[in-house]
């Protein structure tokens, strides 16, 4: 029966087992709790992995991260199964994107330049010219010819920041991450305050008024790059606290302080990214459920301003 575990199960054995015996790869996001993230096949950010995602040649595809993702490695990868440890793992941003508002959002601009990140529905990825991560998003949107005009969606945070680097004017979608959004620019100064020597380093779906203060600002896997090569000891690190875990691994020695959020309950953690458990990963894997589908016409719309993505992401 779906579900019910052995006890006494020695779950990280019995993964192995199934990952051999299935010919899965398992694929997880920097979000994932640290034994999750270990024994991942492949562990990065959104672009790492679905470049991951692109080249496998594994028969079935297990994704610990959330529904977007998963979505987005199997519309590169149409005949293999997808299996997610939950399929609730959603995102703000996506679900603050509805298809059929995006499309009439999108009729005020016929002549512009679709760029969606990719924490978006697929249906909304079939409605794009072109797709980023925060990796490679200046670049995505610098590859855009200077006159023309560009519909950013759906984060507004990323958008803004894009604009202040690029000087390029767009067109937002007001859309949020519910968890980057309330990271509070007052705490972390406070705590900047505690500990004057740490650097802050933010991901780019933060306020403006969070990154204004921050040493360095990138994506997942740049934050990581950032603490391995820079030579202070400790960070404030202001983004989703699952990341700390391969901080740790990476650069063992330095102090890592999770940034503070504006809500009561002090709470940095992705609510999405956090349904997985390694117990739901071995479940997935065993069952061969749930399994994440797309529609085929929207699938292969999709997949166009994705392989744009991976060829100019080289
Ligand atoms: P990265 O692509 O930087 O890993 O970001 C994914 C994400 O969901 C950030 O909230
Ligand atoms: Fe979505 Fe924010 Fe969670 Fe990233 S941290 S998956 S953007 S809700």
């Amino acid at each position: 029966m779906h579900g019910s575990i052995d006890v006494g199960l020695d779950l990280f054995a019995e993964i192995e087992r199934l990952r051999q015996e299935k010919k899965a790869v398992i694929l997880a996001h920097f979000y994932q709790e640290g034994e999750i993230q270990d024994i991942a096949d492949h562990v990065g950010d959104s672009l790492a992995l679905a470049q991951a995602a692109a080249r496998t040649d594994a028969e079935m595809i297990a994704f610990s991260g959330v529904h977007f993702m998963a979505e987005t490695a199997k519309i590169l990868n149409p005949d293999k199964p997808v299996v997610v440890p939950d399929l609730e793992a959603g995102c703000s941003l996506a679900d603050g994107c509805p298809p059929e508002l995006f499309s009439r959002f999108l009729e005020r601009y016929p002549d512009h330049v679709v760029i969606s990140y990719i924490n978006c529905s697929a249906a909304v990825k079939a409605m794009s010219d072109l797709i980023c991560t925060s990796s490679n998003a200046e670049k995505i949107v610098r590859s855009v010819p200077e006159e023309k005009g560009i519909v950013f969606a759906p984060d507004q945070h990323l958008g803004r920041y894009l604009i202040r680097k690029t000087g390029r004017d767009m067109v937002l979608w007001p859309g949020s991450c519910e968890v980057h959004e309330l990271f509070s620019e007052k705490k972390i100064v406070q705590l900047r305050l505690h500990h004057p020597d740490a650097k802050i380093i933010a991901h780019p779906e933060c306020v403006e008024a969070v990154l204004r203060h921050a040493d360095h600002v990138g994506s997942t896997s740049s934050l990581l790059r950032f603490v391995e090569e820079d030579d202070a000891e400790s960070y404030i690190v202001a983004t989703e606290p699952g990341i700390i875990h391969q901080m740790r691994k990476r650069a063992p020695e330095k102090r890592y302080l999770p940034a503070p959020s504006d809500s009561t309950c002090a709470c940095n953690e992705c609510p999405y990214m956090r349904k997985n458990t390694i117990e739901k990963l071995y479940l997935c894997l065993r069952d061969g459920i749930p399994e994440v589908t797309v529609e085929p016409e929207i699938a292969e719309r999709a997949l166009v301003p994705i392989r744009r993505m991976l060829d100019l992401s080289r």
